[in-house]
């Protein structure tokens, strides 16, 4: 009464098992397995020979054993009697599961069990599991010792199970899992079945005993030896991203962004700065970083193909040059930079349009990229990198769309990717990404440095890196070969390169210059130098040689900053350049002009080009010192012969005298001062007033010691360069004007006396005739008509 027990206990003593089959046999049996069939390295079986009379137990799957006939069989220990039972159990998986505590290579359940079971003084059980593709077998009895089964497989020996046990108890898993493809040879898991090394494809076993073809992964390229390797890259072009996965992003602002930075390479950063360029309202991504972040280098790949390690430029050719581990060069195409770091080689390429950033590293894993090239879930503002970019990125800017641009125009242009000889690489690339970023950007930015060929060239080149060559593509679609960056210049932060031209205007810098007309900044006025910078990119768009400019003398021309593009032009004190000086009140007035070159032919190419521009001065060094006037005027009358006249003597601050000098009026030293002798009752057909000398004493007395000449012999002392005698023996009046001064030490009075003839008329002769330098002389035939009067004016501080 005791076995029955113990078998239904063992039976059922499982939680959610439902008995299928349960019966008793003698000898040997086929049962039906078709409500639990078993896949015996990977051959799927529904019938069972069990034979227990032969010693061993013969289990087999397709026949009773037969030691001379290739089966499918397991043999196991012998049985002690010629009775057994063969059950069938549908079970619930347990957690956790013994199969699975058991053989590392069983990851899914269990469904159900074949068991062929013998009951004497012990319970000894064979079980065969199903696990889907899989299948596990199971010795187990109630002593101890070493148990050994045999797996055949087309009756040769595969395996070899040892169960041992200790005390009353024997347990052991065995796996008995295995592909046989089109039912032939047995492979186990993850073997190759078949192999093309050239494309890494072929047929493998596997961890499910599965058959299943291989290849490389996604984003995974094969290297033609059998080695699939990581193989991913980004494209950025203009405003437009186009990530390792195909996605179509675009960047609205002149910000700066992490491209891709993964934890792969945890050293490695890449970043991109974006700018706008024509328009206001479309940012292009303008240079590309690599951040060495352990060792805090910063590579600088600049859209005129330069390269800035830290601070320093580099000069690069098409050797390779290694800097903090970065591989630089430089051809007619573009910039290279190439590192590998943790076993990744992260290559940047950049031809000042277009950035490319290839990954390359081991197959497997793909390694989970931040950035805009990698985990397009990330918004654009996570990405922003404000401290790397210029003030103020994240302003948005509108401009009115351009009604010139035909979008219809602009697609048909971007779906010739669709067409040959792109099409040779659709397969590999797909080219939809390119032409979204072609369209959304060619349709609303004018297709001019290049545009319309850019995206083209980007596709192109991202198939090249495929070891795809596009034959011809550039005359199918009318594109020229890449051309030396900017034309070899070098752009400033505000300019950007046109591929024709070079350096032009960004559009945000230009804006406040092109709507006021302007070509530059307002006059810079110091101390005694003025200089007025124009701007180089605007002189550039007006067509204007800036080589061609001077100012008033030929010989001063502007200077161009090479960092900025800047040319300045300017004058001082010592090189005057042609300035002309004047005085405005307490003002002196600097002239000067930027004008083109005056034509030595009969014809000129520049545009006439003319810019005034002038500095107002107080003068130095006066600041606190001020002339005034004692008397607003003189007036004296005279009676002279048959002369009855009234003789006025006065001082102006210009030259039309509007302005006369008031007693309130500060005059400042070195200021110009015009002097007026004017009669009144005097007939000017017949006389006329000459001055015959004018001087200046410190003391009231006209013969004081301490004298100044300002005229002499009615010509003005050519020793003082700022007398001069503007009317004299013309008239009734003269005039003649002196820039103000004052004795030396510590008199701050000034006298000024005159004195004057009358002269009568005869044809005109009365003016003195006085030539430049030392010699004068007066007009034999001038005539005076009496002594000379003298009239005094007196200044004070
Ligand atoms: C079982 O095995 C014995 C001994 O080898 C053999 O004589 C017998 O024919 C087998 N039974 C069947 C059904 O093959
Ligand atoms: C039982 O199997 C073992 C192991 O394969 C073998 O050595 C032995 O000869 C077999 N016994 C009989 C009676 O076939
Ligand atoms: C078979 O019987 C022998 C002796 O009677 C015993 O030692 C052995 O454990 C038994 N084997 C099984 C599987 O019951
Ligand atoms: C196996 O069964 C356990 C217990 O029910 C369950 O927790 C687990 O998810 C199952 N595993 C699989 C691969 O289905
Ligand atoms: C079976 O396994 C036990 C314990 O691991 C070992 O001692 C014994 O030698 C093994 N027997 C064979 C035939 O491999
Ligand atoms: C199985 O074995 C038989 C001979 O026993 C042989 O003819 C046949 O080719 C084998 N099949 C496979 C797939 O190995
Ligand atoms: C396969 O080729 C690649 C590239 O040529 C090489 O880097 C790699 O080491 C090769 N792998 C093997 C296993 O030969
Ligand atoms: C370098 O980058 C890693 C990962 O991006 C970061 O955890 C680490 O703090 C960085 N180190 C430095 C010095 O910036
Ligand atoms: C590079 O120049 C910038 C601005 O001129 C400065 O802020 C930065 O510190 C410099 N970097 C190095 C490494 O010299
Ligand atoms: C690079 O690859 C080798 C071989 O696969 C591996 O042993 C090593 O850990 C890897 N290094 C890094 C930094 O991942
Ligand atoms: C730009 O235009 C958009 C839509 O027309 C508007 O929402 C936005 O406020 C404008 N921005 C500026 C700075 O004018
Ligand atoms: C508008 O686009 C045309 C070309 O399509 C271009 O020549 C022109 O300069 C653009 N105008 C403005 C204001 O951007």
């Amino acid at each position: 009464m005791l076995r029955p027990l113990l078998f239904l206990s063992a039976l059922i003593g499982l939680a959610g098992a439902t008995v299928i089959l349960n019966q008793d046999f003698n000898d040997s049996s086929v049962l039906n397995i078709s409500q639990c069939p078993i896949t015996f390295y990977g051959k799927k079986y529904e019938q069972l020979y069990v034979n227990i009379t032969s010693g061993n137990v013969t289990i087999c799957f397709n026949g009773f054993f037969n030691p001379q006939t290739g089966q499918d069989c397991i043999v196991a220990p012998p049985f002690n009697t010629t009775s057994a039972k063969a059950g069938i159990v549908s079970e619930a998986p347990v957690s956790p599961s013994p199969i699975q505590a058991n053989l590392s290579t069983i990851k899914t359940n269990e469904t159900c069990f074949v068991r062929v079971q013998h009951v004497t003084t012990v319970v000894t059980d064979v079980i065969l599991f199903n696990i889907g593709t899989q299948a596990v077998l199971k010795y187990s009895t109630m002593q101890s010792g070493t148990f050994l089964m045999d797996a055949l497989v087309n009756g040769t020996k595969v395996d070899t199970f040892n169960a041992t046990g200790s005390g009353a108890k024997t347990e052991a898993y065995f796996d008995i899992s295995g592909c046989r493809p089109s039912g032939g040879a047995l492979f186990r898991y993850d073997a190759v079945i078949t192999s093309y090394p050239e494309t890494c494809s072929g047929q493998m076993c596997d961890e499910t005993a599965v058959v299943r073809n291989f290849s490389c992964g996604p984003s995974e390229r094969c290297q033609g030896n059998n080695t699939c390797m990581f193989d991913s890259t980004c494209t950025v072009s203009g405003p437009a991203v186009i990530d390792i996965h195909g996605q179509v992003n675009s960047v609205q602002d002149r910000c700066a962004y992490t491209l891709m930075s993964t934890p792969s390479v945890p050293d490695l950063q890449v970043l991109a700065n974006f700018q706008e360029r024509r328009r206001k309202d479309v940012s292009f991504v303008d240079s590309v970083t690599l951040r060495l972040n352990t060792t805090g280098v910063r590579i600088d790949l600049k859209q005129d193909g330069r390269v800035q390690v830290d601070n320093t430029t580099l000069t690069l050719n098409s050797s390779v040059q290694l800097i903090h581990g970065v591989e630089l060069s430089k051809d007619q195409t573009g910039v290279i930079a190439k590192v590998s770091l943790s076993n990744y080689t992260t290559s940047v390429f950049f031809d000042g349009k277009t950035a490319q950033i290839r990954l390359k590293g081991p197959a497997g894993k793909v390694p989970s990229l931040q950035g805009l090239c990698g985990n397009s879930s990330s918004s654009l503002s996570e990405l922003r990198l404000s401290a790397y970019s210029a003030g103020g990125c994240e302003t948005q800017y509108n401009e009115t769309t351009n009604s010139t641009i035909n979008c219809n125009m602009t697609t048909e242009r971007c779906n010739l990717l669709k067409a040959a000889p792109f099409t040779a690489c659709h397969s590999d690339i797909d080219p939809e990404p390119y032409i979204t970023a072609c369209n959304n950007t060619l349709c609303k930015y004018p297709v001019v440095d290049g545009l319309n060929c850019q995206f083209l060239e980007a596709y192109a080149r991202a198939c090249s890196l495929h070891n795809i060559t596009l034959e011809g593509w550039r005359s199918n679609v009318s594109c020229s070969p890449p051309q030396a960056f900017c034309q070899g210049k070098i752009c400033s932060a505000h300019e950007f390169c046109a591929e024709k031209t070079g350096c032009l205007c960004r559009a945000i810098f230009a804006s406040p210059y092109r709507s006021t007309d302007t070509l530059g900044d307002p006059t810079v006025c110091s101390q005694n130098s003025a200089s007025i910078t124009l701007v180089g990119c605007l002189l550039m768009e007006k067509g204007i040689d800036y080589s061609a400019l001077h100012l008033k003398d030929q010989n001063c021309t502007g200077q161009m900053d090479e960092l900025t593009n800047m040319v300045t032009f300017s004058f001082n004190s010592s090189r005057t350049c042609g300035m002309e000086v004047s005085t405005n009140n307490s003002q002196l007035i600097y002239k000067n002009a930027i004008m083109t070159q005056n034509s030595s032919g009969i014809i000129t190419r520049n545009s006439q080009f003319y810019i005034d521009f002038s500095c107002f001065y107080t003068q130095p060094g006066i600041k606190t010192m001020g002339f005034r006037i004692r008397q607003i005027s003189v007036i004296k009358q005279i009676v002279s012969g048959t002369w009855n006249y009234t003789l006025t003597m006065k001082a102006y601050t210009d030259a039309g005298r509007t302005k006369a000098v008031e007693s309130n009026t500060k005059i400042q030293l070195n200021q110009k001062i015009w002097v007026g002798l004017e009669t009144d009752g005097l007939d000017g057909n017949s006389v006329a007033v000459v001055t015959d000398s004018c001087w200046a004493t410190n003391q009231a007395l006209s013969n004081g010691s301490l004298r100044y000449d300002l005229i002499k012999k009615g010509c003005a002392n050519s020793a003082d360069q700022t007398v001069k005698v503007e009317r004299n023996g013309q008239g009734t009046s003269s005039y003649f004007s002196f820039n103000m001064f004052q004795f030396s030490g510590n008199s701050t009075d000034l006298y000024l006396h005159c004195k004057l003839d009358l002269c009568v008329t005869q044809n005109n002769t009365c003016n003195p005739v006085c030539s430049g330098g030392s010699r004068r002389r007066r007009s034999a035939r001038l005539t005076y008509v009496n002594a000379p009067t003298l009239i005094t004016m007196a200044w004070t501080d």
